[in-house]
């Protein structure tokens, strides 16, 4: 169960073409994150896979079937949005249980579904408080729990950790990683966060003005982006894109040779010179921003300890087989 088809999926609204057409296949079980800047349709997507949004054309199937019609509650998913949508006035047993109430089920199954998810969320000492007495990540797992307790086919989370701080949105992650594994269902999870993308999906789907940029496990887009855009959308630092002409290196064609920050290293010699501008200090390791001139500026991570100061004059080294390069409209080569 869950299995989620998109063929030539296309969304305008008006004149604008949100969604120029988007085919993706997403499997069974699979955690599939959707990842770009904001506004690049991300939403849109995911709404348009819900049934929030009707699409101008194209196909939705899920498991076989065609929803591309179906109202929302008739298509076996559960949406679990930024903003946790609870409703103030009923406690967390009652706002889990709602979707189940709404549809009349037998009150043995909603006690028991709503035991299973408080126990699944660690939601349990919570079960009589009113979201208002309640922190935001006991907020948004509550909001996880709505959408747990209807068992659907599949589970659309549009960034469930935008509201949290960092060390909360660390701790989510995991959580929504181990009920991934507990439940086996499928996910598709919005983010405009790499480190979310990258920690969480068994593929990321990059977008970017409502087309797919590269489709991919991270590693696969991490090791061998297939344009500039993902190369510098995934990994932080983001990689530094040297012109060819300052390295005289590469295949024919290569325009530009994408160089990630950890892939360099400051060296008594090397194919790149320049002048440390600035330092940036993160404990254990140093972010040194180098002005190459023609190679333009350089971002590379040294060891926390190293000890250098602006102004000084260092050369940059790298491996070979390091380096990614790209052709003059941004494509791998
Ligand atoms: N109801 C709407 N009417 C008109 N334009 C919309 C509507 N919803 C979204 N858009 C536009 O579609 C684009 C994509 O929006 P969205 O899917 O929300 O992006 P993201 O989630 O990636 O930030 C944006 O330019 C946005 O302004
Ligand atoms: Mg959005």
């Amino acid at each position: 169960m869950g299995e989620i088809v998109i063929e030539r999926l296309t969304k305008h609204f008006g004149q604008t073409r949100v969604i120029p057409g988007i085919s993706l296949s997403i499997a069974q079980g699979e955690f599939c994150v959707f990842v770009g800047p904001s506004g690049c349709g991300k939403s849109t997507l995911l709404r348009l896979i819900a049934g929030l949004e009707t699409a101008t054309s194209g196909t939705i199937r899920i498991d076989g079937r065609d929803v591309t019609a179906l109202e929302p509650y008739d298509r076996s998913l559960s949406m679990v949005f930024q903003s946790y949508a609870l409703y103030p006035h009923m406690t967390v047993r009652e706002n889990i249980a709602f979707a189940l109430r709404t549809a009349k089920r037998p009150e043995a199954e909603i006690r028991e579904k709503v035991a299973e998810a408080a126990r699944m969320l660690q939601l349990d000492p919570y079960l009589d408080r009113r979201p208002a007495a309640l922190s935001g990540g006991q907020r948004q797992r509550v909001a996880i729990g709505r959408a747990v307790v209807r068992h659907p086919a599949a589970f659309l989370f549009d960034e469930p950790l935008s509201n949290l701080d960092a060390a909360l949105r660390s701790d989510m992650r995991l959580e929504i990683a181990r009920l991934h594994r507990d439940l086996g269902a499928t996910m598709v999870y919005v983010t405009h966060d790499q480190i979310e993308a990258m920690t969480l999906a068994d593929r990321i789907v990059v977008l970017n003005g409502g087309r797919i940029m590269q489709a991919g496990s991270p590693r696969e887009l991490y090791d061998r982006p297939a344009n500039t855009f993902v190369a510098q959308f995934i990994g932080s630092p983001r990689m530094n894109l040297i012109p060819q002409a300052a390295l005289g290196l590469g295949p024919a064609g290569a325009a530009q040779v994408g160089l990630r920050p950890e892939d360099l290293r400051i060296a008594p010699a090397g194919p790149l010179t320049g002048r440390v501008d600035a330092l940036e200090y993160h404990g254990a390791d140093l972010s040194v921003f180098v002005d190459c001139g023609a190679g333009g500026r350089v971002n590379l991570r040294a060891p926390g300890m190293l000890d250098l100061a602006p102004g000084a004059t260092v050369a940059l080294a790298f491996d070979q087989d390091r380096a990614h390069f790209f052709d003059a409209d941004g494509n791998r080569l």
